[in-house]
């Protein structure tokens, strides 16, 4: 089944996602990574993206839901993760449409809690690598060698928005454009809700229970 795996910065969907990827191959759309590879790239996309991210504020919904209904359009057969989109109730409409044009769906929405003073720990804590996107923390999951990525060799480096003053404006961002989201979730009976604040194994199995 396809699912939408949301909730706040920090909440683990990136490491959630992994392990989807890596144990039920499903294919992982991170609209946050495909931003950041825009950056990368210099495209006309990621500078106008960058002007956002940068301070912690959303991306405006018309260029994210262009971004995604391109990606969705060159899928295969493979069960898909959207991985931080939607984030707002205007783009659940529009995937909404898109996949029903595409005679696709989503089968869950899965809500991954966390406490805020976690997902502080979390963010600030946060190391990710250059190259690959590998996901560390510096205390409860560093890389093998300082500051080198366990799977490429590439540099581990601190994300441009986990700076403090950008979380506090991600952390807004998320209260008042994607909590609202869960109402729109459960009035399409696809809400689900994993406690996100164990060990990511156990996320992951919850997880994994209700993709059946
Ligand atoms: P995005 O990249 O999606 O960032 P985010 O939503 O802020 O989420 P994060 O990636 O920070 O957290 P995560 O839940 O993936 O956590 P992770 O697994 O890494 O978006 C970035 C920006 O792009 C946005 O601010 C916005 O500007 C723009 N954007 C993207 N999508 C958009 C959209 N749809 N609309 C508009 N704008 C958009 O884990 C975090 C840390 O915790 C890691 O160190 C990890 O090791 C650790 N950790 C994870 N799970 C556990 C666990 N179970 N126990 C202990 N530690 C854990
Ligand atoms: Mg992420
Ligand atoms: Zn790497």
């Amino acid at each position: 089944m396809n699912i939408v795996l949301f909730g706040s910065p920090g909440a683990g969907k990136g490491t959630q996602s992994a392990l989807l990827v890596e144990r039920l191959s499903m294919i992982q759309i991170s609209t946050g990574d495909l931003f950041r590879a825009a950056i990368k790239n210099k495209t006309e996309l990621g500078i106008e993206a960058q002007k956002f991210m940068d301070k912690g504020e959303l991306v405006p919904d018309g260029i994210v839901i262009g971004m995604v209904d391109e990606v969705l359009a060159k899928l295969g057969k493979k069960f898909f993760i959207l991985d931080g989109f939607p984030r707002t109730v205007a783009q659940a409409q529009a995937l909404g449409k898109i996949l029903a044009q595409r005679d696709m769906e989503i089968g869950k929405a899965v809500f991954l809690e966390v406490p805020k003073e976690e997902l502080l720990d979390r963010l600030t804590g946060r190391r990710v690598c250059k190259s690959c996107g590998a996901v560390y923390h510096v205390r409860t999951k560093p890389p093998k060698s300082l500051g080198v990525c366990d799977f490429c060799g590439s540099e581990v480096i601190q994300r441009n928005d986990d700076k403090e003053d950008v979380i506090a404006t991600r952390l807004k961002a998320y209260e008042e454009n994607t909590f609202p989201l869960r109402a729109f979730y459960k009035s399409e009976k696809k809400y689900v809700e994993v406690d996100g604040n164990q060990e990511a194994e156990v996320v992951f199995s919850a997880v994994k229970n209700y993709l059946k």
